[in-house]
């Protein structure tokens, strides 16, 4: 069987919103990011995933669709969109465009039929319950009722998200095979990826209080499968929220025709009160974290594909999270892509996190633009919680510390835009930008950069397998990756405190956080604050 090739790949995600603005209005454009397409080229990264650019009123910034075949005005045009396909593949870059399936705008013309009458024939594109009551308790991601009545046909509809993002009822045969013409629309001007937004959900069964994993779902992603992308040379990769190893695998396994890889989010709830809301915060569970990380990697071995990210536009900025981002910043940084990096999967790098970006410092709730943390903000307050307590919890996990515009350089809004950022920028911007990282050969930029090759130019890090080291050591993180009698072990202090590895034998250093020397001994290997390394065994 040929070789897939993005199984040694490296996806950078955009939000175009806070990449770069190229007309001064102070959003991000599709021009912006022609203007550094350079830039990933040096970076080595391999497929661009977009977050979505099509047309939407923004209840949930582009996450709520009114046109699928369209470009937002405010991002460009669709010719922009073809050059920008036409100058990446020129430079050897795949675009991969995120697909939001689970439901649309309100404002999409499906959905304004939809609501106009009962017999239209869009009624049925929605999901819609009668009564003089909401229809049962399911609750929206974003806080308070999945239901919203609505008074042209006196019927409820559902909404997993904002009641502006009604969901599509997959169960209608022409949703679907609409969804296959677009998605092949895409395909044919050149798309080589596509990102499925919360695919989890299209199964949902609201009757029965099911969301994600209903009893369909992966009988129509086979259908997809079938329809659009299967006989392509495309990637594809599912958002699931709810997936275990098993689900893992039956959306991942090759001979079940579905999608590529997953993106599952298990290790990213460690600081999370297990069976809680995001922002129900605890320490660290840095066991939980490791058993997790290695879990995924035994379970799918061979038997399905996952994606590596610490980062997304949903999630906080990793070095503030579970890095340092004072005094050991940089260290910290490239520890974490160490970690990462030196595991079996797809790695994913958001914008920022090559450069070490961090959270954002929020001082009060006027800070956040974000539709979670604003409904989130007043859900608490409602139920008592203290302004400290929410504060508190907006800061360390509002989606708006991934969204603060991209911190190109020192000049009028870190380069981001000449006008005014439709978000504020990072006050850090004048010691953490692009410019700096590239004039410094230490930079987290060129320790991304090396892990990006490291990738291409050895198969032990893409085929490798997987084995945790200490597993209850409470600082550190090693594994070894062994491959057609190579080893390498990846050895990585989680913490700032010195901490020290018990191993054996003698490593050629081939990466590492700290100046070392080539060879060195692995009998006891002391570790600075937030050391990192990765050697093959000699
Ligand atoms: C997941 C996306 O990543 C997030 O940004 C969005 O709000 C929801 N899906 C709804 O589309």
């Amino acid at each position: 069987m040929k070789e897939k090739w993005w199984r040694n790949s490296v996806v950078y995600q955009i939000y175009p919103r806070s990449f770069c603005d190229s007309n001064g209005d102070g959003v991000g454009d599709i021009n912006g990011i022609r203007s550094k397409l350079w830039y990933l080229k040096k970076l080595g990264i391999d497929i661009i995933w977009l977050s979505p650019v099509y047309p939407s009123p923004n209840a949930d910034n582009g996450y709520d669709i009114s046109d699928y075949y369209g470009i937002s005005s405010e991002f460009g045009t669709i010719d922009g969109m073809k050059e920008l396909i036409q100058e990446c593949e020129n430079c050897g870059i795949k675009i991969m465009m995120d697909l939001v399936l689970n439901h649309t705008s309100d404002e999409h013309p499906w959905f304004i039929e939809a609501k106009s009458a009962i017999n239209n024939p869009y009624h049925e594109y929605y999901i819609w319950r009668k009564g003089n009551h909401v229809p049962n308790d399911m609750e929206s991601c974003f806080g308070g009722s999945a239901w919203e009545y609505s008074k042209e046909t006196e019927e409820y509809y559902l909404h997993f998200f904002h009641k502006k993002q009604p969901d599509l009822n997959w169960e209608n045969k022409n949703v679907r095979t609409e969804i296959w013409k677009m998605i092949n629309y895409w395909i044919d001007m050149g798309i080589k990826g596509f990102r499925l937004d919360v695919i989890d959900m299209i199964g949902k069964v609201p009757d029965l209080k099911i969301k994600e994993n209903g009893p369909k779902l992966h009988e129509y992603l086979q259908e997809m499968n079938r329809e659009t992308f299967g006989n392509k040379d495309i990637v594809t990769v599912g958002e699931c929220w709810g997936a275990d190893t098993e689900i893992g695998k039956l959306y991942s396994s090759p001979d079940r025709k579905e999608l590529d890889m997953i993106f599952q989010f298990e290790q990213m709830q460690a600081d999370q009160i297990a069976g809680k809301e995001k922002w129900d915060l605890k320490p660290l569970d840095f066991i939980y974290l490791k058993h997790t990380f290695a879990k995924w990697q035994k379970e799918l071995d061979g038997k399905g594909w996952n994606s590596l990210f610490w980062n997304n536009h949903d999630l906080p900025r990793i070095v503030s999270r579970w890095g340092n981002d004072k005094e050991y910043r940089v260290e910290s940084a490239k520890m974490l892509a160490t970690v990462l990096h030196g595991m079996k999967g797809t790695p994913y790098i958001y914008q920022g996190e090559e450069i070490g970006m961090t959270n954002y410092p929020f001082s009060s709730k006027e800070d956040f633009a974000d539709v979670e943390a604003i409904n989130m903000y007043q859900e608490r307050k409602q139920n008592g919680y203290s302004e400290k307590e929410i504060l508190h919890s907006l800061c360390a996990k509002a989606r708006d510390n991934a969204r603060t515009p991209m911190q190109w350089n020192h000049s009028h809004a870190a380069g981001f835009t000449e006008g005014n950022p439709w978000y504020p920028v990072n006050p850090n911007y004048k010691e953490i930008n692009v410019e700096i990282a590239l004039d410094d050969k230490n930079s987290i930029f060129y320790y991304y950069q090396k892990l990006i090759q490291l990738r291409k130019e050895n198969k032990i890090l893409v085929d490798g397998n997987f084995t945790l080291l200490c597993p209850e050591d409470k600082h550190i993180f090693a594994y070894t990756r062994e491959w057609n009698g190579k080893k390498w072990v990846i050895i990585c202090n989680f913490y700032k405190e010195p901490a020290l590895l018990l191993f054996s034998g003698k490593g050629n250093v081939i990466l590492s956080n700290y100046p070392q020397e080539q060879t060195i001994s692995l009998e006891q290997i002391h570790l600075r604050p937030y050391e990192a390394m990765i050697c093959e065994i000699i």
